[in-house]
């Protein structure tokens, strides 16, 4: 427990979702901060909690209101000593039920949608004066410019590898999703913004960054001269950071997978060889359905143009099983694109229905057990993949980005080129460094390696093709 009378506030802040979610509680943590609030790693003490939620699926959703269940009893015991800790509900299950939010769960304090971080300070002030402070709107004025720039990943330079927000918000309406409403319309933020920030975090160590979006292909930023810069135009300015290694971005939508963003695989030589393009289904009518407004041989055709590109680029995608109206042959359909595509990795879900979203209003909703099969069928295959894509990375040195303690005591745990996460037996002295690494045995979900080689000076790792024609 705190000492009573300590001055310094505590908050402790949980995320759920996607890594926007992540970035984001970075950001509210470096505000927080700023305002003389200590970040802390559990929930127990702190005079601040916030959940940062997703409400993506309803599984994502519910997890939020167990927490808060937990967090209630803490609460009261908490008052039995005289504190009065505030809890906050902040991301896309705030957005999405504000008020009702309070009715359901009345120990929350706070509910808060993605688009208002920046006016926090004063949201608590309101709060801690004993009002139930709701603000889910979509103000005009942008957060990502209010919030303070001193990034408390760089000023405890932390993290060898960084995300940064560089798009906001969806306008594609695909008909399960509840991204357009929960996060509002597209939005870029300006290059010189995102070069600035991208700066700073190489400064501080980072050598790796990854550019998030929603739909972060959409990208278009205007600069302080009016002009605009797409996602291609973005990964050359900042490839030109000194000691800036690697460049990655997520999520894409096929729809934008233009040819000169397919080009940038080529010729951007910090651009690393993986790509998360989700296809969700195999079948054309399930995807016009979806409102994805692409079939799945143009899906297979960018493909086919990245690997041109970049011969050994790694794919990887998000699957739904189970949309309304679903058969059995449309559901094979996807097994059969999932075989002649050969995913490096991949995330699979059960269709959930969310709330306001046209696909939830169907009355061809698939049963659960049917959902469950389908899932299962997927899965493996999709699992079978992935293992058969690290088996062929097996006595290949890569270069890897050497970014956690590992597993166990005298390893370092890392990412290869293509995202694969592995263990190494490396001294602690090489956190934060990219060295040679033999993969010397690959598991379904890891690799594990020796060092082999030496350093790979930041600036030098370049045009990797080891695994030049590899396609599964
Ligand atoms: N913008 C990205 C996806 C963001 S949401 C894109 O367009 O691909 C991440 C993933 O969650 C989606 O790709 C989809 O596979 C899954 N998802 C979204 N809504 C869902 C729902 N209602 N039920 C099940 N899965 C869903
Ligand atoms: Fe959701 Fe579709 Fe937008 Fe992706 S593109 S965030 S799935 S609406
Ligand atoms: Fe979830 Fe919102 Fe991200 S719904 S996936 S946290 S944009």
């Amino acid at each position: 427990m705190k000492p009573t009378g300590s001055p310094r506030k505590t908050a402790f802040i949980r995320s759920y979702g996607c890594q926007m979610n992540v970035y984001d509680s970075e950001r509210m943590a470096d505000l927080l901060t700023s305002e003389g609030y200590e970040i802390i790693d559990a929930p127990g003490d702190a005079d601040l909690v916030i959940l940062n939620t997703c409400h993506i699926r309803e599984k994502a959703a519910e997890k939020v209101y167990s927490e808060l269940g937990r967090l209630r009893i803490g609460k009261a015991h908490a008052q039995t000593e005289g504190r009065n800790p505030l809890i906050a509900v902040a991301g896309c299950v705030a957005q999405a039920e504000g008020e009702e939010m309070i009715r359901r769960a009345p120990a929350v304090d706070l509910v808060f949608g993605p688009q208002v971080y920046h006016r926090l300070p004063q949201l608590l002030v309101r709060a801690s004066a004993g009002e139930k402070v709701v603000e889910t709107e979509f103000p005009t004025e942008e957060k990502f410019d209010a919030l303070p720039n001193d990034r408390r990943s760089v000023t405890s330079a932390r993290a060898a590898s960084a995300f940064l927000t560089i798009q906001e918000g969806c306008d594609k309406f695909c008909t399960f999703c509840v991204v357009p409403y929960t996060r509002g319309a597209e939005f870029s933020r300006s290059p010189e913004e995102i070069v600035d920030e991208a700066g700073r975090l190489v400064a501080a160590g980072v050598s790796e960054i990854t550019l998030l979006g929603q739909n972060v292909n959409a990208y278009h930023g205007v600069d302080g001269a009016g002009r605009g810069h797409d996602l291609p135009d973005l990964l050359d300015t900042l490839a030109d950071i000194d000691g800036l290694a690697r460049l990655r971005y997520t999520t894409s939508h096929p729809r934008d997978m233009t040819q000169k963003l397919i080009a940038a695989h080529r010729d951007n030589d910090k651009l690393m060889p993986y790509l998360h393009l989700p296809i969700q289904s195999g079948a054309d009518r399930i995807l016009d359905a979806m409102n994805r407004k692409h079939t799945a041989s143009e899906y297979l055709t960018i493909l086919a143009d990245l690997r041109a590109a970049r011969p050994d680029i790694a794919i990887s995608s998000d699957f739904i099983v189970g949309f309304p109206g679903e058969t059995e042959a449309e559901f094979e359909a996807t097994l059969r694109i999932v075989e002649s595509v050969g995913y490096a990795q991949a995330y699979s879900f059960k269709y959930s229905p969310r709330p306001g979203t046209p696909a939830a209003d169907s009355d061809a909703q698939v049963p659960e057990p049917v959902k469950a099969e389908r899932l299962a069928w997927l899965q493996d295959l999709l699992e079978r993949q992935q293992f058969a894509f690290n088996r062929n990375t097996e006595n290949v040195v890569l270069p890897v980005l050497l970014d956690r303690v590992g597993r166990m005591d005298g390893q370092l745990a890392g990412r290869t080129p293509y995202l694969q996460a592995i263990q190494v037996d490396a001294p602690m002295a090489l956190l934060g460094t990219i060295q040679q690494v033999r993969v010397e045995k690959a598991g379904p979900h890891s690799l594990f390696g020796v060092l082999a080689g030496g350093a790979v000076p930041v600036n030098t790792e370049t045009r990797i093709t080891l695994l030049e024609g590899m396609t599964s």
